[in-house]
């Protein structure tokens, strides 16, 4: 029998903590049923003591996950693994994650504690969390710089005081493969009462190691990897989900592991994730990246051809690809649509629901011959921003653009309930729209990324749009999609500016910034 190793995911926390990348509860609870059918074993919701919004997310996500464990982010203290608690009651399966910071540069400069103190902390939120649940988390924040006899001994601390999974995080991504795994390897064989505990391993990926460095882990002992999906997450992002899963299916040899990850979902999720998000998956991304499949050198087909194994050390279809890619048409009835929805993960709570996405297909039914799964995901995004409260939403667009002559748009936008009407002149018809949407509602920010992506292929494609603004260090993503790319822009140029405009601060776990 082969341990099972334990997937925790993160997209929802850490992967949230990358700027722009914040979701709303309603988001936040589709990408976690996602994970609910991916069969991740544990899913950290969010962290509660953050914001009111925050909190509402994970008791959400608790109150609608039933097959996977929830859990909840808390630093070291009462009123954090409080709020934590509070959140997670209505879980069937419950976790409480606690941490502090034990590298000698966190200690001294951000807690501007003693390493007792420190020690003391832990322990103090260790048993404060076990009277919300008997599984509790512990992680020593900065534990890639942390000096390894002070691991030892804060780790031995917790487990005593009931701890019963210990995560090691290479919070700045600073570890090496071989140096992790032999830490790893110490802390189990030093600390008296590793016994008690799953070791875990949560990786950043600033130098590009964050998969290799979990696995390392694993080879030395890890039972948990924590990852994201994408590998979304702060700076560089976190170790990549679907690069664990998969290098550990794919190298049974080496690993004396397995997950229970259904891989088949692994796509699904990925462009649900960069759907909610924002955020692009590059095309030679491993796994999920379009091309990760693709074998374009006709030496590399020929051999496809002949043997797929000649190239293909893993089978497209086993993480989630379609080679049967058309869905639904003009002529795709309401069941059709229903079924392909759910196949999808989305589920209508009403008829009424239903009755709402079923003629947004229609419409584009009508401007576009065929519907790809990725339409109907855009689709749903596009229906769950429109249903945010919207501090300025977009009435009508009108650009006129002609060889030798000036862009020029027209634009009527909606505030409180009132129409004004606004115009611009640009280098082209989109930059012509967005200074015509600027002179309307003045936001002052500055635009840091804007990128047009094809959903599908063809000149009917729609194209998704994202732009990211940012204003006073608060940075957003807007999305919008479309078959005309001006009305998309305009779409998620709105909805960026909605975002920047409505959302109420939240505190950041670990630098204690708001986000
Ligand atoms: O990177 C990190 O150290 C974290 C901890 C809160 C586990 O995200
Ligand atoms: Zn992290």
């Amino acid at each position: 029998m082969k341990d099972k190793l334990i997937i925790f995911d993160t997209t929802l926390r850490d992967g949230e903590q990358s700027p722009g990348a914040s979701m709303t509860r309603d988001e936040k609870v589709r990408i976690a049923k996602a994970l609910q059918r991916l069969r991740v074993d544990v899913i950290e919701g969010g962290f509660p003591a953050a914001s009111p919004g925050d909190f509402e997310s994970v008791q959400a996500i608790a109150r609608t996950i039933k097959e996977c464990t929830i859990c909840g982010l808390a630093r070291a203290l009462d009123s954090d693994v409080d709020k934590a608690g509070e959140a997670l009651k209505p879980a069937e399966r419950r976790r409480i994650h606690t941490f502090i910071a034990t590298s000698p540069i966190h200690m001294e400069k951000k807690l501007q504690m003693e390493p007792e103190q420190v020690i003391e902390y832990a322990v103090r939120a260790v048993k404060r969390a076990l009277k919300y649940t008997d599984d509790v988390e512990f992680s020593p924040e900065d534990a890639g710089r942390s000096d390894e006899d002070f691991l030892c001994r804060i780790l031995e601390a917790v487990i005593d005081a009931g701890a019963r999974t210990l995560n090691i995080p290479d919070t700045v991504g600073y570890s090496v493969p071989a140096q992790f795994g032999n830490t790893i390897r110490n802390l189990i064989e030093r600390i008296p009462n590793s016994d008690k505990a799953v070791f875990s391993v949560h990786c950043h990926n600033d130098l590009g190691l964050a998969v290799a460095n979990s696995l390392s882990a694993v080879l030395n002992g890890a039972r948990q990897v924590e990852c994201t999906i994408n590998g979304l997450g702060e700076r560089a992002g976190n170790a990549s989900l679907e690069e664990v899963v998969m290098a550990v299916r794919t190298r049974k040899d080496v690993f004396a592991c397995s997950t229970g990850i259904d891989t088949r979902e692994i796509v699904n999720c990925s462009k649900l994730v960069s759907n909610i998000t924002g955020f692009p998956i590059q095309p030679n991304k491993a796994i999920v990246g379009a091309n990760a499949f693709a074998h374009e050198a006709g030496i590399h087909q020929d051999g496809v051809l002949k043997n797929r194994e000649t190239y293909e050390i893993m089978r497209a279809e086993d993480v989630g690809w379609k080679t049967n890619r058309m869905v639904l048409g003009k002529h795709s009835g309401r069941n059709a649509f229903r079924s392909r929805m759910n196949e999808l993960g989305v589920e209508f709570d009403t008829e009424e629901s239903l009755n709402q996405a079923f003629f947004r297909f229609k419409q584009l039914a009508d401007k576009k011959h065929e519907i790809f799964d990725e339409d109907l995901q855009a689709l749903i995004t596009e229906a769950a921003v429109e249903s945010e409260d919207e501090w300025a939403q977009l009435v009508s667009l009108k650009v006129s653009c002609e060889t030798g002559e000036v862009p020029e748009a027209r634009v009527v936008i909606c505030r409180n309930g009132e129409e004004i009407a606004g115009a611009g002149v640009g280098g082209g018809v989109v930059d012509a729209s967005i200074k015509a949407i600027e002179s309307i509602i003045d936001t002052g920010a500055s635009l840091q990324l804007y990128s047009v992506n094809n959903i599908t292929s063809g000149t009917d494609a729609q194209g998704e749009v994202t732009v990211r603004l940012e204003k006073g260090g608060k940075i957003v993503n807007g999305q919008g999609a479309d078959i005309d790319i001006v009305i998309a822009s305009a779409k998620a140029y709105l909805n960026a500016a909605n975002k920047l405009m409505l959302r109420v601060g939240r505190q950041h776990p670990q630098t204690g910034s708001d986000v």
